[in-house]
């Protein structure tokens, strides 16, 4: 089995106490922006959503300008491309998915809204995936002479199948510039944007959790206070 399991990393968010690092999101945001827009959408989180994460009204606004994305000229009816709005969606950077197909080597990069639930141990196998690319183990050549990567594909022992279409897309330490001073060597700025793509897929997942605690509480108090009802109504009866 060449396949391996993703690393298991730290993330603050981790746990029924978790939180949500705003300023590790912002990181990830950046290199979402920066670096995986080029191919990948995300469809499911509008540039509104960004208010979450610690972005204030005009920032989002003039984020959601500098984006152009699919529209309608109100005078003729035909599509045409915009400056975003708060309220649009972050767009693909294709027009259609022939065009993503053709563009890079006939795979269709997937939107990454919800990749970190699509795949098993998603954050973790995202930031695996980022960081782990390398040549293929020579013991798997040795037990299978016959695998072999195409020029077009990159090993990746992470990724299910072993060969896969995406070229390596974080490849140099600094290669996004972070505003907090944190150093961006590849593993951070893949667990960064690891957590970034946690936080598109479930924004709520905080909340759900503190949810739960006064529901606990709640119901702790709910059964003390049954139990001495239920004495106190059969005290009489012996
Ligand atoms: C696939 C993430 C940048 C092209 C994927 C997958 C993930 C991902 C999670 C899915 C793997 C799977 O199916 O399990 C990212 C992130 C990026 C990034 C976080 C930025 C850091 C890019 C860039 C390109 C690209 C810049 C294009 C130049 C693709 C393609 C696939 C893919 C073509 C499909 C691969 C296949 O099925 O063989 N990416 N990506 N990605 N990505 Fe990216």
């Amino acid at each position: 089995e060449f396949h391996e399991h993703p690393k298991d990393y730290a993330y603050s968010f981790e746990g029924a106490l978790g939180k949500w690092d705003t300023a590790q999101l912002q990181r990830g945001f950046k290199v979402y922006n920066e670096v995986c827009a080029a191919c990948h959408s995300l469809k499911f989180v509008a540039f509104r959503d960004l208010g979450e994460i610690g972005y204030d009204e005009g920032q989002v606004k003039a984020f959601a300008a500098s984006k152009q994305v699919p529209g309608i000229d109100p005078n003729t009816g035909e599509a045409n491309m915009r400056p975003g709005l708060p309220t649009d969606y972050f767009p693909s950077p294709y027009p259609n998915a022939v065009a993503a197909a053709a563009a890079n080597g006939n795979a269709i990069p997937p939107d990454l809204s919800l990749i970190t639930k699509a795949r098993h141990d998603g954050t973790n196998y995202v930031a695996s995936l980022l960081s782990g690319y390398g040549p293929a183990p020579a013991k798997l050549k040795e037990e299978f002479p016959e695998f072999s990567t195409p020029s077009t594909l990159h090993f990746n022992k992470y990724f299910p199948n072993l060969n896969l279409a995406m070229a390596p897309p974080l490849t140099t330490a600094e290669q996004v510039s972070y505003d907090d001073g944190t150093k961006a060597s590849v593993e951070q700025m893949s667990q960064d944007v690891a957590a970034f793509l946690t936080w598109t897929a479930e924004p709520t997942m905080v909340k759900r959790k503190q949810t739960g605690w006064p529901v606990l509480i709640f119901l702790l108090f709910a059964t003390v206070l049954a139990y001495f009802s239920k004495k106190q109504i059969w005290a009489a009866v012996k």
